[in-house]
């Protein structure tokens, strides 16, 4: 049966409406219940407190469509059907109906051609639990499917691994019982199953029996009220009721993709350029919903905002495959727009941040490239090699990508020694680690965009400081937040007109040279030798990073700072005000024109 996105979402609505489920919206991608899980990765997630007892204001059968990105399959888009973001539709029962009602509306569903998706009951391959020494094999779903209709040898029991749903760790969970549909192509070998990794049979929907609470020492506790949880992949399900060789070809991928071959220009693709361009597709509608998350997320280093960058700049790097020159994601997102618009609000209240992050963001990663480009083949021209250190500096200090290096160095006729890049790799996670537990404190809010854009600028300030007004103004103090900086130093009076003129003209220019901001990790001694700032009266670990501005500052650090200057706006000392005898607080900002 054909069908559109929204029409899939609307019949699966209104299914459950009528089977007496109460219709919840889609929860904010970004969880707020749990600060330590980057995105919401199942639909179940925003409704934990629920499936362990809380009653929901709205009843004991829910149903709803939610958002998810999910991260761990990343490597494997680029397939037929593996997203890192996609819609999940589900439906839940809190302590009501149980595996025979769950599985009887099931099977209604996928079969029902009027209410449901009217797919034949010969195409669908079922899998269950076998059991463990712990929950024996799961007979009961396996009768029940046999009693609607499927043969036992449509029927597969598997092992924990398949079969068993936990969000984490801890938390409700429990044997499941997965849909798989038969998209008719050749076995992929002799042992060809559901779930053996093959695009044969796609997943499209997993009914859990949360029956089980799992606590820290890894123990099974029954649950008081067993809950089922439901979840089915919109772009999957309609990739298989349309018939379609992927998930990329529905109508929620389609204009993307296009949109993507009328930029590259290329229509008859190989499979490595389909593959890139699939990448692409996926890559940048993750990252225009985690943007679009009224949260107001930016690409960054750490945590979710590294998780946006690392989708975009796969992207842009997978572009530069296919040969596109030009600037753009911003080309593409529209489509997206367009696309998920009508069902997702925040798309249409937050467009300007999108689109001005993601043109940012491609701004900075294509500056990147080039000076990492440059750097690469002016190293590979003296040495004729590039070393794992050689490929670990381009990564840490100007954020060339790895999979970029080797490249270079396959065109060359080169290997890079990834051991030893990993090696590195792990010092410096390790030095990392010790520059934290030794801080040098540096008093971040966050680490947006703005706040580490306002902490280089810092190092500029107190470098001015200690160049123009005495070498004894250390700094004694730092608090960033994304609007300003304020910085504590020490210094017995306020500065004149003329000093402020001077520091901050001092400091524009070095903005305006565009100045790459660097790291190197040494002893302290070595630090201190080299003049960089730093308090060395602290205890610090065996080895510090040492972030220097072009060769204009030098100062201990752990970070983050921007990759160069260029993109810091323009500086400007707004107030300083005496505090105690002997400290001098001054706050200032970047402006950015726009
Ligand atoms: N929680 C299950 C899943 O994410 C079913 O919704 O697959």
């Amino acid at each position: 049966m054909r069908m559109t996105a929204s029409e899939l979402r609307k019949r699966y609505i209104q299914f459950f409406k009528e089977k007496d489920h109460a219709v919840i919206p889609s929860a904010s991608l970004i969880p707020q219940l749990d600060p330590t899980v980057l995105f919401m990765s199942a639909g179940m997630q925003p409704l934990v407190p629920f499936l362990l007892g809380q009653p929901h204001p709205q009843g004991t059968r829910l149903v709803n469509v939610q958002k998810c990105i999910r991260t761990d399959d990343i490597d494997e888009v680029g397939d037929t059907f593996h997203l890192t973001f996609f819609e999940m539709l589900g439906n839940w029962s809190l302590g009501d109906y149980w595996k025979r009602e769950a599985i009887e509306m099931a099977m209604e569903f996928l079969t029902n051609p009027k209410t449901g998706l009217g797919l034949k009951k010969q195409i669908l391959h079922i899998t269950v639990f076998e059991g463990d020494d712990q929950v024996p094999f799961d007979e009961e779903a396996a009768s029940v499917w046999e009693e609607l209709g499927i043969s036992r040898d449509q029927i597969h029991p598997l092992p924990y691994k398949d079969n068993w749903w936990a969000l984490g760790d801890t938390g409700p969970q429990g044997p499941d019982t997965e849909i798989f549909v038969d998209i008719g192509t050749p076995l992929c070998s002799d042992e060809c199953r559901p779930g053996c990794g093959c695009e044969k049979f796609v997943e499209i929907w997993n009914l859990v029996f949360m029956s089980y609470d799992r606590s820290e020492d890894g123990t099974l506790t029954p649950l008081e009220k067993k809950n089922i949880d439901t979840g089915m992949g919109l772009e999957r399900a309609l990739q298989v009721l349309n018939k379609l060789p992927s998930v990329f070809e529905t109508g929620v991928f389609k204009p993307i993709m296009d949109k993507i071959r009328e930029i590259t220009k290329i229509s008859d693709s190989t499979p490595e350029q389909m593959r890139s361009m699939r990448i692409i597709a996926d890559h940048i509608r993750s990252a225009v919903m985690a943007l679009a998350d009224d949260q107001g997320l930016v690409p960054s280093n750490v945590e979710r905002g590294y998780v946006i960058r690392r989708l975009l700049r796969v992207a842009i790097r997978q572009g530069l495959q296919l040969g596109i020159e030009d600037y753009f994601l911003k080309q593409i997102v529209p489509e997206v727009f367009d696309i998920l618009g009508k069902e997702y609000d925040e798309l249409l209240r937050n467009k300007t941040h999108v689109l001005n992050e993601i043109e940012k963001e491609e701004k900075r990663f294509r500056t990147t490239v080039r000076r990492g480009l440059r750097i690469a083949e002016r190293t590979l021209k003296e040495k004729g090699i590039l070393t794992g250190k050689d490929a670990f500096m381009l990564f840490a200090t100007y954020g060339f990508p790895i999979e970029m290096t080797v490249q270079i160095a396959e065109e060359n006729g080169q290997k890079v020694d990834l051991d030893e890049f990993r090696k590195e790799f792990e010092k410096h996670q390790q030095i990392s680690r010790d520059a934290t537990q030794h801080r040098f404190t540096s008093g971040l809010a966050d680490h947006s965009e703005e706040v580490i854009q306002l902490h280089t600028a810092t190092h500029l300030l107190h470098t001015a400081l200690h160049r123009f007004i005495g070498s004894s103004v250390y700094q004694k103090g730092s608090n960033i937040t994304k609007e300003r900086l304020r910085l504590d130093v020490q210094l017995n009076r306020k500065l004149t007109p003329e000093e402020l003129q001077q520091i901050e003209e001092w400091v524009n220019k070095i903005i305006q040279r565009d100045l790459p901001v660097t790291f190197e990790t040494m002893t302290p001694e070595e630090a201190q030798k080299q003049g960089a700032l730093g308090f060395f009266g602290e205890k610090y670990g065996e080895h510090v990073k040492v972030y220097s501005v072009g060769d204009v500052s030098k100062e201990i650090c752990s970070g983050p700072h921007v990759e160069n200057t260029g993109l810091l706006g323009t500086f400007r000392v707004v107030k300083q005000k005496r505090i105690g005898a002997d400290t001098l607080r001054l706050r200032a900002v970047l402006e950015q024109k726009d």
